[in-house]
């Protein structure tokens, strides 16, 4: 039987240069032009300072964003979230990737070693036994992969307390061989999108000192630490002012989302779904034709995005969102702009973002990473 090409994966790239409008729904948009804005006043910030941005891939989930991050400056790598999406970023040319998380089981870190190979690989470690068994992986291969201990700030995820205890995996991390000990890792995801800033700021940089003073056990040991890598969108402009931080691994500053529209401002809303309009009474109610599986939900419906007087009054089904018509009338077919609550699941549930410029389709880029789990 002849070889078909998926309709969904293929890149659509007959739409380039024509209208958006002709994008079937739904179909994920990234603006270019608010994008770039992004890109810019992100790394514009770490110009002429001490620590370097490490965007996070899991964000966007996107090469070619990723590439146009580390293009615009001031940027030592990428971050990722998982081993497979270490390997995307490989295979699109990537060459310095932090895999955010600890690596376990002995098929993940074969896949490790051989990935080391083609890139300078880290990831965090929380325990002697994670060291012991990437050591054992990498063991005639001829491969090194950098390692940062995680320390637990107060998120209550992963990490070992601050101190002694990640001394202690330092030291095994040091002397393991195929193992280089590069620093520490420290996310103080608990704090960073609290509303207030002033009130953010007092939190992520109490939590985040922990990190610090846990490096400067370390350096006092007489062990070098070279890189300590944390903080995100919410906190780049505090974590990565402190003295004793390297890098920030912010993410979300490319795209955006609504969750993050009322902390951070001065970044630009670039993501968005557009979707038709299915069904409509023709007054105050309206269907489109997207869900749960298009549009991510963990921290709530989306939001219109050209109509403020429109809500979304049910977001529970797989491929319908219904809406409260508050503004002028919905029609069936109708196209509707969707604000994302939270961009990096939603880009999770797509193969392509469409990049439009001024209504036009610049161009159809792959979401490699898109269903990147293990
Ligand atoms: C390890 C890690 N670093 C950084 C971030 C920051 O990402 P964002 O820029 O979306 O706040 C996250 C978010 O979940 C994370 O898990």
């Amino acid at each position: 039987m002849e070889k078909q090409e998926c309709p969904v994966a293929g890149r659509m790239t007959d739409l380039v240069g024509k209208s958006a409008s002709l994008i079937p729904t739904p179909a994920l948009i990234v603006e270019t032009e608010a994008l770039e804005h992004n890109l810019r006043l992100m790394s514009g910030f770490f110009a002429r300072r001490h620590a370097k941005l490490r965007p996070h891939f899991k964000s966007h989930k996107c090469v070619t964003i990723a590439k146009r991050q580390l293009e615009s400056g001031n940027a030592v790598g990428i971050t990722c979230a998982k081993l497979s999406e270490a390997e995307v970023l490989a295979a699109g040319g990537i060459r310095d990737i932090l895999i955010a998380n600890q690596i376990v089981g002995q098929d993940k870190l074969e896949r490790v070693a051989e990935l080391a190979r083609q890139c300078r690989l880290t990831v965090a470690v929380d325990d002697e036994s994670q060291v012991r068994q990437l050591s054992a992986a990498l063991a005639g291969t001829g491969a090194t992969v950098g390692v940062l201990v995680e320390v637990d700030v107060g998120l209550a995820r992963c990490g070992v307390p601050p101190g002694e205890r990640a001394l202690q995996i330092a030291r095994a991390a040091t002397i393991a061989a195929g193992v280089d000990f590069l620093g520490i890792q420290a996310y103080e995801g608990h704090c960073i999108t609290v509303l207030d800033p002033e009130d953010r700021r007092r939190q992520v940089l109490a939590s985040m000192q922990k990190a610090v003073d846990t490096r400067r056990l370390i350096e006092a040991s007489g062990l070098p630490v070279r890189v300590l890598s944390g903080g995100g969108t919410g906190s780049y402009d505090m974590t990565g002012l402190m003295d004793g931080v390297d890098e920030v691994q912010a993410g979300s500053y490319a795209l955006m989302d609504h969750y993050y529209a009322q902390r951070r401002p001065e970044f630009a809303p670039a993501l968005s779904v557009i979707t038709t309009v299915i069904s409509s009474n023709g007054s105050d109610h309206a269907v489109l034709d997207v869900g749960v599986k298009g549009v991510g939900a963990d921290l709530g419906p989306p939001v219109l995005a050209d109509r403020p007087e429109d809500v979304i009054s049910r977001f529970e089904s797989e491929e319908h969102a219904s809406v409260r018509v508050g503004g002028r009338p919905l029609k069936v077919g109708d196209r509707v702009r969707l604000v994302p609550s939270h961009g990096c699941t939603t880009c999770n549930l797509h193969r392509r973002l469409f990049a439009v410029r001024d209504g036009i389709v610049e161009d159809v880029w792959a979401i490699e990473g898109s269903g990147c789990l293990e």
